[in-house]
């Protein structure tokens, strides 16, 4: 079985609508780092349903990359991990901690920390139907009540898991308040299999930080990379003793914006790529000069070519 630290131990958080493909290609032209996709329902793939199948194949990409598939039926599990194995997966990721109402209305992401039975079957019947490794990412626990990352963790140990993430949040919390590392760092001392730890991780030096106080085995970052895809490799090098590059200039601002953007219509044709590349536009140039103004001019077009001149005149009214 092959083993993904050895790539990295810093990973990309799968956030759904964001980690696709186009967003893969630009992390990776920006250096080492683990990469994921977005989330795959598995009741979904057994439809053959084609939005989750795109998501699902993740072949002939050049770099190894994690599938998250997300349900609640073991059954279903074991065909999809039998699919994406099929479909280029590097390895398996179980979601066990989404708080969205849709998902856990249907007993899946995170309302499976309050069924473990039901979460052991599912890690079970998943490592049996691949040769791939099968990691769980979860929560803290349910809500302050019910906080049970430590038995969670062992029993995802017991049931087959190579590797788990721990994000330090209760469901309750959605993403608001801190994240704690306090319980990140107890499930690390209560398991053997390597953990990574997730949670408002924000720059490299946030990232050594609470790696040497939970002694974690990897970093996984979320919505810090949002408009910022450089971090993860930054937080890569930083952690390895390697040169940290310097804040990106305009112009780097604009060509991984600009190739982002190409990227994005050639996945999924000109209007899908246009419109989904409005929150990724927006969040690259957050902190520039006009923004607000740049965006709502942006939000208006459906247009590749208008959409290049205009990102085109708003950098040059720059310099
Ligand atoms: C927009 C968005 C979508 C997300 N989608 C997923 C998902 O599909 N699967 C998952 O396990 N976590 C998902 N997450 C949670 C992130 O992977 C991560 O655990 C969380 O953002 C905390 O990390 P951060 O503080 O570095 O952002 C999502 C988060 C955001 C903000």
């Amino acid at each position: 079985m092959h083993d993904i630290f050895s790539h990295s131990n810093v990973f990309m958080a799968p956030m759904a609508g964001i980690t696709d493909r186009p967003w893969r290609t630009i992390l990776a032209s920006c250096g080492q780092g683990n990469l994921i996709s977005e989330m795959a329902a598995v009741n979904a793939i057994q439809r053959q349903n084609p939005k989750s199948y795109q998501i699902a194949n993740v072949k002939d990409e050049p770099y190894p990359v994690v599938v998250q598939l997300v349900g609640n039926d073991p059954r279903l599990f074991a065909d999809a991990a039998k699919l994406v194995t099929d479909l280029g997966a590097y390895s398996i990721d179980i979601n066990m901690g989404c708080p969205v109402k849709k998902i856990v209305n249907n007993e899946a992401g995170s309302a499976l920390m309050k069924d473990l039975p039901r979460a052991a079957e599912i890690i079970e019947e998943t490592v049996k139907a691949t040769s791939l490794p099968v990691s769980v990412k979860f929560r803290k626990g349910w809500d302050n009540e019910h906080i049970n990352a430590v038995e969670f963790a062992k029993m995802c140990e017991y049931s087959g898991a190579a590797y788990i993430t721990v994000h330090g949040r209760t469901r309750a919390q959605g993403y608001s308040g801190e994240a704690d590392w306090n319980i990140i760092r107890e499930v690390k001392q209560s398991v053997k299999i390597p953990v990574i730890g997730n949670g408002d991780i924000d720059s490299p030096q946030k990232a050594k930080e609470r790696l040497d106080f939970s002694g974690v085995d990897g970093i996984m970052i979320g919505r810090a990379m949002l408009g910022n895809p450089w971090l993860l490799h930054n937080v890569h090098n930083y952690l390895h003793g390697l040169p940290v590059s310097a804040k990106p200039t305009l112009s780097q601002i604009k060509e991984k914006l600009l190739q982002h953007l190409h990227l994005l219509v050639e996945y999924y044709g000109e209007r899908g790529g246009m419109a989904i590349s409005r929150k990724h536009i927006g969040w690259y140039v957050k902190s520039l000069y006009e923004a607000k103004r740049f965006r709502e001019q942006y939000n208006k077009l459906y247009d590749f070519a208008m959409a290049q001149k205009l990102i085109d005149d708003f950098f040059t009214g720059m310099e």
